[in-house]
């Protein structure tokens, strides 16, 4: 299996995207730390994965507090000895509304989550992280394009896009690959309230997409398949920027 004796650390691991990607990685061998402030939530997934006979751990982490990610960091090194994989995932949709009727406070929540959380989750692993790990960093289409109405998200996952790029310059000589990730719509909890019929035209492939669709292109740019890819964005959209 491709991530035998590598270690994972997966953020939002308790919902939808998240506990996908946490779930096929320990299917390929990875020991899997999955990191959510639904602690329950991350716990419930991990006991799903050990009674599938995989290793799971789960954390604590509001990625929005810098010393929680650096806890988060340290008990997967204190679990497994090492950090070899991360998916800084953990993420939430916003108010929708014009940049007019915006509201401070929501903008604030948006960015502290989606953009500061993982510049908070990537701060603490690149550090402790070693020739031959890599990252993947979860945008969005929203982080290529607009969309009515997602100022607050559109800006912050345009801005993880751009950190991704910083990251791999700054550590590809270190041998440690960062790339982007940017789902298309995807049946999860976080689009629960937007009506899938509006959202379904949008993607030429004619439906919204799979979490576990998102979790397969994860899985290949975290391992050494994926060995020259770097610092790039990677749709997985259903067709929907080539509209
Ligand atoms: P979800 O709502 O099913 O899962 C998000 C997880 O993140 C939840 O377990 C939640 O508890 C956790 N979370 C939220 N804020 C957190 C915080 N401050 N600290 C720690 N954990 C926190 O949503 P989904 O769809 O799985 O989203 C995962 C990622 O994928 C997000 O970054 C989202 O922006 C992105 N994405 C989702 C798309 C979709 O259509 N579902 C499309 C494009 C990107």
């Amino acid at each position: 299996m491709e991530f035998t004796n590598k270690a994972a650390l997966v953020t939002g691991a308790a919902s939808g995207i998240g506990r996908a990607v946490a779930e096929t990685l320990a299917k390929r061998g990875a020991r899997v730390v999955l990191a959510d402030y639904n602690l329950e939530g991350a716990q419930e997934a991990a006991t799903a994965i050990l009674e599938s006979g995989g290793s799971a751990d789960a954390v604590m982490l509001d990625v929005t507090d810098p010393e929680a990610a650096e806890n988060a960091v340290r008990k997967t090194l204190d679990t497994y000895g090492q950090l070899d994989l991360a998916v800084n995932n953990a993420g939430i949709s916003g108010t929708s509304a014009p940049i007019g009727e915006y509201p401070v406070d929501e903008w604030r929540r948006v960015l502290a989550t989606n953009l500061d959380g993982v510049f908070y989750c990537l701060r603490a692993e690149l550090r402790v992280m070693s020739a031959g790990a890599a990252v993947v960093n979860m945008a969005s289409i929203l982080g290529q394009v607009g969309f009515a109405g997602a100022s607050a998200y559109v800006a912050a996952k345009h801005g993880v896009v751009g950190l991704t790029q910083n990251a791999a310059l700054e550590y590809a000589a270190q041998g440690i690959r960062v790339n982007a990730v940017g789902p298309g719509f995807i049946e999860t909890p976080l689009i629960s309230q937007v009506d899938a019929e509006l959202l379904v035209p949008l993607h030429p492939q004619g439906r919204l997409g799979r979490s576990e669709e998102v979790a397969e292109l994860v899985a290949f740019l975290l391992s050494d398949r994926a060995s020259f890819v770097n610092g790039s964005y990677h749709a997985v959209d259903g067709g929907y920027l080539s509209r």
